[in-house]
C-alpha cells in the first residue's frame, strides 16, 4: 500500500515537473521543455531550409518586426533599415539562397556606425525567437549579398530604397515549417567563466 502510495506521488511529480518529457506543440515529446518560453524558444530555434508555400500571416509578420525593433541598440540609434519582401516575382529574382521561403526580411546596416552590425544582429535575433515562439521557421540568410550582384539582384535591391549609407547586412527567410532538423553540436569549450 505505502509502496503504491509512493510510485503514485512520484508519477505525479515527475508528470507535473517541466522539463519531463513534455510534449511540443505537435504532441511529440522529442524536446524537453523547461516551462520558461524564452528558454524554450531560443532552445528549440534551428535554422529551417524547407518551407511551407502557404504566406504567413500579417498579424504574425507584424508582431515578429515589432519584436525585432525592440532589441537594444548602441545609444537607441536603431541603426538598421528593414525590407520585407513577400512579392513571389521579386523573390524569383532573387534566387533560392533563402530556400524558397515565402517572406525574406532583409536587414540594412549602416557605414557611418561602429555598432550598426551589432545591432542589425541583436534586431536578428529577436526575430528569430520571437518567430519560433510562433512556431514560424526562420534561417539566416549571409549568401542573399551574392543575390544582390546578379542583373536581376541588383534591380531589387534599387527598389529595395534603403537611406543613403545603408547596404544590406544578411536577410532571415521566414515561413511555415516544413521540416524539423536536429540541433547541431554546439562547443561548449568555447565557454569560460573567470571567477
Ligand atoms: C551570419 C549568418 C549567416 C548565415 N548564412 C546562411 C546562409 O546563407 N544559408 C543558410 O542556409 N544558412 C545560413 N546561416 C545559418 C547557419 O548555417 C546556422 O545558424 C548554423 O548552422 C547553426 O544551426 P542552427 O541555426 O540550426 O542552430 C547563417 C547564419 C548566420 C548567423
Amino acid at each position: 500500500m505505502k509502496l503504491k502510495f509512493i510510485i503514485m506521488l512520484s508519477f505525479i511529480t515527475l508528470s507535473l515537473s517541466p522539463c519531463y518529457g513534455q510534449k511540443n506543440k505537435d504532441g511529440e515529446t522529442g524536446r524537453n521543455k523547461s516551462g520558461n518560453a524564452v528558454i524554450d524558444a531560443i532552445m528549440s530555434r534551428r535554422s529551417i531550409r524547407s518551407y511551407k508555400k502557404e504566406q504567413i500571416k500579417d498579424e504574425e509578420l507584424n508582431k515578429i518586426l515589432e519584436c525585432g525593433i525592440n532589441a537594444p541598440s548602441a545609444m537607441n540609434r536603431q541603426s538598421w533599415e528593414i525590407r520585407v519582401v513577400q512579392n513571389p516575382e521579386i523573390l524569383k529574382n532573387l534566387g533560392s539562397s533563402f530556400h524558397n521561403a515565402p517572406t525574406l526580411i532583409i536587414i540594412a546596416s549602416v557605414a557611418d556606425n561602429f555598432f550598426s552590425p551589432v545591432d542589425c544582429g541583436l534586431l536578428g535575433q529577436n526575430i528569430l525567437l520571437a518567430a519560433e515562439s510562433l512556431d514560424i521557421g526562420t534561417c539566416v540568410i549571409g549568401s542573399i549579398l551574392n543575390a544582390f550582384e546578379t542583373p536581376e539582384g541588383a534591380e531589387v535591391l534599387k527598389n529595395l530604397k534603403l537611406s543613403e549609407g545603408y547596404k544590406p547586412l544578411y536577410a532571415i527567410a521566414v515561413g511555415y515549417k516544413n521540416e524539423k532538423p536536429d540541433a547541431k553540436p554546439r562547443d561548449k569549450e568555447k565557454i569560460k567563466i573567470i571567477k
